[in-house]
């Protein structure tokens, strides 16, 4: 580790381009998917364009975008917590030139179908670049559900955002990556910061490329947690939604704020939006039990204000 890193990351780039069935020339590397949709806002926007995304969703985008100079465009989600894609078409202006899609949406799990998305794109200008965040695709079991990898191929102002911090387990190794069109893909390059994919990042991973059959087993198991879990908070009578990622999303509103205390005073780390719900990560078994309880609490508490 005293030496730097490959610059360009050639055979990590060369492992996701066989994985995928792109040339290198289609992949962008980040430290972490969230430096590579930093990379996407500053090369396709100048000061004062528009950076498009449902909200509530990642809470980077309007960050990333601020800092780049660009202009937030929030487009509220639908009651049940998906994007509103007619809005979203509707709100595009002469000065949007970026659209995140983030499928499944982080944080209420929600699936974006394959039709809905084209109905989408066929709309969008073909200058406006339409990032898919696929952030959570490995936990992605939606029957009908758009697939990146396939619109980046027939679509040419598409881009897919994979991460390995999620269903891969490195996040504090910091490891992302776009694939692309190869003109979108050299700017990113330009306005990266260079060696930000460390060495060891970058083995890591390619090792993990060649671990599918493990990482298969992980994501089977998180799977059947998020059933089993979901199962449970629907039985207590608590506001979950189905989900297609790894964490579960309770629309609890104005109770919002008591709900997490309750979670918390169980030593239940979960991410609570006031007056908008909760975000819980499935974790071990264990810990997923621990949730049930609290929930089956939670319900009890609030069931006579309902
Ligand atoms: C939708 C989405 N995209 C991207 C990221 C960024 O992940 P990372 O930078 O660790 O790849 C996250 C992290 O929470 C996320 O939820």
């Amino acid at each position: 580790l005293h030496r730097y890193p490959a610059i360009a990351a050639e055979q990590l780039k060369e492992a996701l381009a066989l994985r995928w069935g792109v040339g290198v020339e289609n992949i962008g590397l980040g430290a972490g998917s969230v430096e590579v949709a930093s990379q996407l806002i500053h090369a396709a926007t100048d000061p004062g364009d528009g950076v498009m995304f449902a909200w509530r969703s990642f809470e980077a985008y309007p960050i990333l975008s601020t800092v780049a100079g660009a202009v937030p465009q929030p487009v509220p989600l639908t009651a049940d917590g998906g994007h509103d894609l007619a809005a979203m078409a509707a709100a595009i202006t002469p000065r949007t030139r970026v659209v995140f899609l983030c499928n499944p949406n982080n944080p209420t799990g929600t699936v974006l179908t394959a039709s809905a998305v084209d109905d989408f794109l066929e709309k969008v200008p073909s200058h406006v670049l339409v990032v898919i965040d696929e952030a959570y695709v490995h936990f992605n079991r939606h029957p009908d559900t758009a697939i990146g990898m396939e619109l980046f191929r027939r679509y040419p102002n598409v881009a897919v955002l994979h991460t390995f911090s999620k269903a891969y387990g490195l996040a504090g190794l910091r490891l992302g990556y776009a694939v692309g069109p190869r003109q979108l893909i050299e700017t990113l390059g330009k306005v990266a910061v260079p060696f930000a994919v460390t060495a060891l990042a970058q083995a890591a991973g390619i090792a993990s490329l060649e671990a599918e059959d493990e990482l298969r087993e992980r994501i089977d198991a998180l799977v059947a947690e998020r059933r089993r879990v979901f199962a449970g908070m629907l039985d207590a009578g608590l506001p979950v939604l189905p989900s297609e990622a790894n964490f579960l999303w309770l629309a609890a509103g104005a109770d919002t704020e008591r709900l997490a205390r309750l979670f918390e005073d169980s030593a239940l780390s979960v991410r609570a939006f006031p007056g908008e719900g909760l975000r819980i990560s499935l974790g071990t078994p264990e810990a997923n039990d621990r949730v049930l309880s609290t929930a089956r609490t939670a319900a009890s508490l609030l069931a006579p204000q309902h």
